[in-house]
């Protein structure tokens, strides 16, 4: 689908290191860069919670590709505890591409911030998972980059946080820390060999997104990782592929930061939260909607 034709001019991502590592590698947008960047010539670190699901992945990985893989379990909601047993796991490897992928939203609808049933320790899930493992990840990996001068960081953000998006406060504002972030390494390091970028999509048909159908706007994972890392080594700073990108304009021009801040925009949004409530609550009946109306909930995620 998009840019696919354009391959020709895609970076060989293999100069960068024999090893990549992604997070959240298990399913959706994650397992999608996994097998992309193995069939492109990678070996694969799978970083996720289920260790089940990890040796599946990595033994289709090894299956279909014909690369080595390792995996390491962790749960990234848990906090700084995690990063020396990563780093023992890491030790001596030759990494060349980190994708800080995993990332976890604070509700599974739309809400005020106080209406989560367990804020206090929902809120700090989200930063660890979001904000945490980005900063922690790259602390660990970037090292071996700068000193062979040489190396790819690809750190998901989210259409969520090109305006602030009431309902979605605590998600909207974790994906902008990891924008700046990313746009600031990449001024302090690229000058050092050390790509890094920052993709934002719009909606990916994944578990996160209740797997909507694919369609002209909603992409497919595998899709969406083709694409993305066929801006490798043109942008730094992305929404992945043409669909997202126009996308992300119209969004801009229609649905700007002060009219979704507004209270028309808010009010706008509540009522789309609960239509979409009801929505859920009816498809859960067998029988009650088709799967086209039960792809609209997939504005919560974006
Ligand atoms: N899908 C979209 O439309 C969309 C749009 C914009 C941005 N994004 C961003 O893209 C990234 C991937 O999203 P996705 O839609 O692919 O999500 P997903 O389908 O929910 O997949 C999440 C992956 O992360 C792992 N994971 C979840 N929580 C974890 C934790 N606490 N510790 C370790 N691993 C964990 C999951 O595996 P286990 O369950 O085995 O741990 C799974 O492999 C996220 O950062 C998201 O914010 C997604």
């Amino acid at each position: 689908m998009c840019l696919s034709r354009q391959e020709y001019w895609k970076t060989d991502l293999r100069r960068y290191g024999q090893w990549a590592v992604v997070t959240g590698a298990t399913s959706g947008i994650g397992r999608a860069y996994a097998d992309e960047l193995a069939k492109r010539g990678l070996d694969i670190i799978l970083v996720s919670r289920s260790e089940e699901k990890l040796k599946t992945v990595a033994l289709e990985i090894e299956m279909l590709y014909g690369r080595q893989t390792r995996v390491i379990q962790t749960d990234f909601t848990e906090g700084p505890v995690i990063y020396p047993a990563i780093t023992e796991k890491l030790h001596n490897l030759d990494i060349g591409i980190l994708v800080n992928n995993v990332g976890m939203n604070y509700a599974e609808t739309l809400m005020n911030f106080l209406d989560n049933p367990n804020p206090e320790q929902r809120i700090t899930e989200v930063i660890n998972c979001n904000i945490l493992s980005v900063t922690q990840m790259t602390r660990l990996i970037l090292p071996q980059m700068v000193e062979r001068g040489k190396g790819l960081i690809i750190n998901m953000s989210s259409e969520a946080a090109s305006q602030p998006q009431p309902m979605l406060s605590l998600y909207s504002a974790t994906k902008i820390f990891v924008t700046h972030f990313s746009r600031c390494l990449t001024s302090e390091y690229g000058p050092l060999g050390v790509t890094v970028q920052c993709v934002a999509p719009f909606i990916v048909s994944t578990n996160m997104t209740n797997n909507p159908g694919p369609n002209g706007i909603i992409m497919r994972a595998s899709d969406f990782a083709r694409a993305a890392l066929n801006t490798v080594g043109h942008s730094d700073f992305t929404s992945g592929c043409f669909s997202h990108a126009l996308q992300h304009v119209a969004l801009t021009i229609f649905f700007p930061g002060w009219f979704r801040l507004s209270s028309f925009g808010v009010r706008l949004t509540e009522k789309f939260a609960s239509t979409q409530q009801k929505r859920e609550i009816m498809a859960m009946q067998p029988g009650a909607l088709n799967e086209t109306d039960t792809s609209n909930s997939t504005m919560q995620n974006k």
